[in-house]
């Protein structure tokens, strides 16, 4: 069964009602991926082909909240300029009918596989889920083949987000999956021809490789090989804060370890959050012909305030993080905007900035812009970075804030961590989301932010003496073309 051409009619129209709308909206992101209307969600299906990358979104086309999602589809020849394709996905057949939920891409014999979860509701509302794959000759439209894993004993239908690679001669599928005991695993199953997929079991989750309780549900696994380690990167449910970590509502973070793919084994230290801002889930990676792994995330969190974005009023929400490339220093993994984004850079301006407790600096930056900062001094006292007079960066000499102004009502809200240095930033603006990357990307903070439209300040001060060299980019608009 091809894509219903009906629904993507109905995309169309959504789409053109919507042009107006997003022209005038002063937070439409700009070199972020978003939704041309209606709700995005994971990045899904990750994959670059015949010299073009691949990102598929989740996607309600129709409304701004968590519905029946599709595969949206952007593609690119460079990471930096993106077409809209039309939906990949569309949720109708009787195995996806209330959904296509996350998944992967593969390359296998010159054809484009994809495997999603097709999500199914009955009349009461319980939930069923089939592990589906389909199939492309040009990476434009999808053939479906149906379910290809049934959910396997002692599991409940919280079983989804497969994500396909082949190792050692045999194509393994890792899934996010609840136990009937409500705990959260990962699991794994295998096959010879992507066709057949015997079940295997967990790898890890919650009270598995002396993890203890570990939530109840763990999504989008993503497991892969980087400088000779096994990273397992996934999103655990049900994390209770603890000290700085776990405040978003849902985690999303990674093990660093050692795959036994001939035995099924992960044997991993620690879970370590990716992110440690406010708006990051659901992160998936996939290695380019040049051996890099690129990740990119939902810049954005299932969260109960998520429904007062102002761009709601707008008909659309949330977008993806800029593309990063991982790499390990020491156990950690690190993350650096891809070296394309610099393309994006038109005019920069310099500062060499000295502060001290009665000087702070001030310049005026544009809403799409890429800030460095280069500390030529150890900060032992404050320091504080505000960006169009909302998102606030403290460094006390140990602990690293990020602040913003809350969505809904009055006040502030912030994330923090321990930091023993603070050496140099890299973040990127756009109209309505900051990443800031901390130390090369040893830390990254993603947020979503909705400062007063005018606002076009950078302000920096210090409770010491504190010099830096500051170099302000502005950034190329309209790298993305939303309508196809
Ligand atoms: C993560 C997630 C996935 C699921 C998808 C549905 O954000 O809940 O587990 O496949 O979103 O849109």
């Amino acid at each position: 069964m091809f894509q219903d051409s009906d629904y993507q009619t109905q995309i169309d129209a959504e789409i053109s009602d919507n042009v107006q709308n997003l022209e005038i909206d002063p937070y439409r992101l700009d070199y972020h991926l978003m939704p041309p209307v209606g709700l995005l969600n994971d990045p899904n299906g990750l994959i670059k082909l015949n010299g073009t990358y691949h990102v598929f979104f989740q996607w309600n086309p129709f409304e701004t909240t968590h519905g029946k999602k599709a595969w949206g589809h952007y593609t690119s020849s460079d990471l930096i300029n993106w077409t809209l394709e039309p939906a990949a996905l569309v949720p109708d057949a009787w195995y996806d009918k209330n959904g296509c939920y996350s998944g992967s891409a593969i390359e296998h014999d010159g054809k484009m596989y994809l495997f999603y979860t097709g999500n199914v509701k009955d009349d009461e509302d319980r939930r069923s889920t089939y592990q589906c794959m389909a199939v492309s000759n040009d990476g434009i439209h999808f053939e479906k083949k149906g379910p290809v894993l049934h959910l396997p004993d002692g599991y409940t239908p919280h079983f989804r987000d497969p994500k396909v690679w082949k190792t050692d001669g045999q194509w393994l599928m890792i899934l996010g999956a609840q136990n009937e005991q409500g705990h959260g695993e990962a699991v794994i199953a295998a096959s010879e021809n992507l066709v057949d997929w015997d079940f295997i079991g967990p790898i890890a989750g919650s009270n598995i490789n002396n993890l203890g309780d570990f939530g109840y549900m763990w999504e989008c696994p993503d497991l892969f090989e980087l400088d000779g380690r096994d990273i397992l990167i996934v999103c655990p449910q049900g994390l209770e804060a603890d000290g700085d970590k776990y405040h978003n509502l849902f985690q999303a973070g990674y093990f660093t370890g050692a795959f036994d793919s001939s035995m099924y084994t992960y044997s991993h230290e620690d879970f370590t959050e990716l992110d440690r801002g406010f708006d990051f889930y659901a992160p998936q990676t996939f290695i380019d012909e040049a051996g890099r792994r690129i990740l990119l995330a939902w810049m954005g969190i299932t969260d109960d305030d998520e429904q007062d974005q102002p761009t709601i009023g707008r008909d659309w929400i949330h977008g993806l993080t800029i593309p990063r490339v991982l790499e390990m220093k020491g156990d950690r993994v690190i993350q650096t905007p891809a070296p394309e984004l610099q393309k994006l850079r038109y005019e920069r301006v310099s500062h060499a900035v000295m502060l001290n407790p009665e000087t702070s600096f001030h310049a005026g930056i544009e809403p799409l812009s890429e800030i460095s900062v280069e500390f030529k001094n150890d900060i032992m006292d404050g320091f504080e970075l505000v960006l169009r007079n909302d998102v606030k960066v403290i460094y006390d000499g140990q602990r690293f804030i990020i602040e913003r102004r809350k969505f809904s009502g009055e006040g502030r809200e912030q994330r923090a961590f321990q930091l023993e240095q603070l050496a140099n930033l890299r973040i990127f603006l756009d109209r309505s989301s900051v990443e800031i990357f901390i130390n090369g990307g040893e830390e990254v903070c993603s947020s979503r932010f909705f400062p007063e439209v005018d606002e076009r300040n950078i302000e920096l001060k210090a409770h010491g003496a504190v010099q830096c060299e500051m170099n302000v980019w502005n950034l190329k608009e309209n790298t993305i073309d939303m309508y196809g």
